[in-house]
């Protein structure tokens, strides 16, 4: 059996990187108790090709990659920092490459870096809305960090770090949910039976 995968993606364009720090620390709590195959992708392995696709078909193969790897994840963990009161305009950028119906009733944890602690509603302002149109599971807890809950880039703030435990658990939870649904579900009808 396949191990169900949990993609982690962040948009930060240099690193190191806070943001990708939060999301790693988010996926690794998520993938704690095991059986999951965890991958992380930041917009650096995208390429800097990914601002000039304007179509898929536009794509350089390492910002294909992340693209694809986010539409066949089963669970995902996004961040971005946030530039200017909201998500970077290129973590909106990849997700407007992406297929409309490849995240619908998938978890998903979100998570944001910021200077301070002015945008931490960012979370609820700016991603919810963008993966409720997806039609994602959005986990409940999200995770907002500024620069003074990071010691040598990584996440130190006690509070950071129990929504960290807490939004990966959720997302574990929800994934052994949906595939506890996905074994009791009656099988589909054989094709002769239709
Ligand atoms: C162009 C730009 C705009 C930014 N705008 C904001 C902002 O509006 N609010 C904020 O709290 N931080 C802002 N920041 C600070 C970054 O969000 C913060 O340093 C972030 O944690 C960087 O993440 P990284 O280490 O993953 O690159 C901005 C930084 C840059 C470069």
């Amino acid at each position: 059996m396949t191990r169900p995968r949990l993609v982690g993606f962040s948009a930060n364009l240099r690193r190191p990187s806070k943001t990708r720090a939060l999301v790693e620390a988010v996926a690794e709590a998520a993938a704690a108790g095991g059986g999951l195959d965890l991958r992380l992708f930041d917009l650096v392995d995208a390429g800097t090709g990914i601002g000039a696709a304007w179509s898929r078909d536009a794509l350089s193969l390492p910002a294909r990659r992340v693209i694809e790897a986010l539409e066949e994840a089963d669970a995902l963990v996004v961040g971005s920092p946030v530039y200017k009161g909201s998500f970077t305009g290129l973590f909106k950028h990849v997700f407007d490459l992406i297929d409309p119906a490849a995240l619908a009733g998938k978890p998903v944890a979100i998570v944001a870096t910021g200077g301070g602690a002015r945008h931490a509603l960012v979370v609820e302002h700016a991603f919810r809305p963008l993966f409720g149109f997806f039609g994602a599971l959005q986990v409940p807890t999200t995770v907002y960090a500024a620069d003074a809950d990071f010691t040598d880039g990584l996440p130190t703030d006690p509070g950071v770090q129990a929504r960290i435990a807490q939004a990966g658990a959720q997302v574990a939870a929800l994934l052994r949910a949906g595939i506890a649904a996905d074994a009791s579900a009656p099988a589909a009808p054989a094709a002769a039976a239709r």
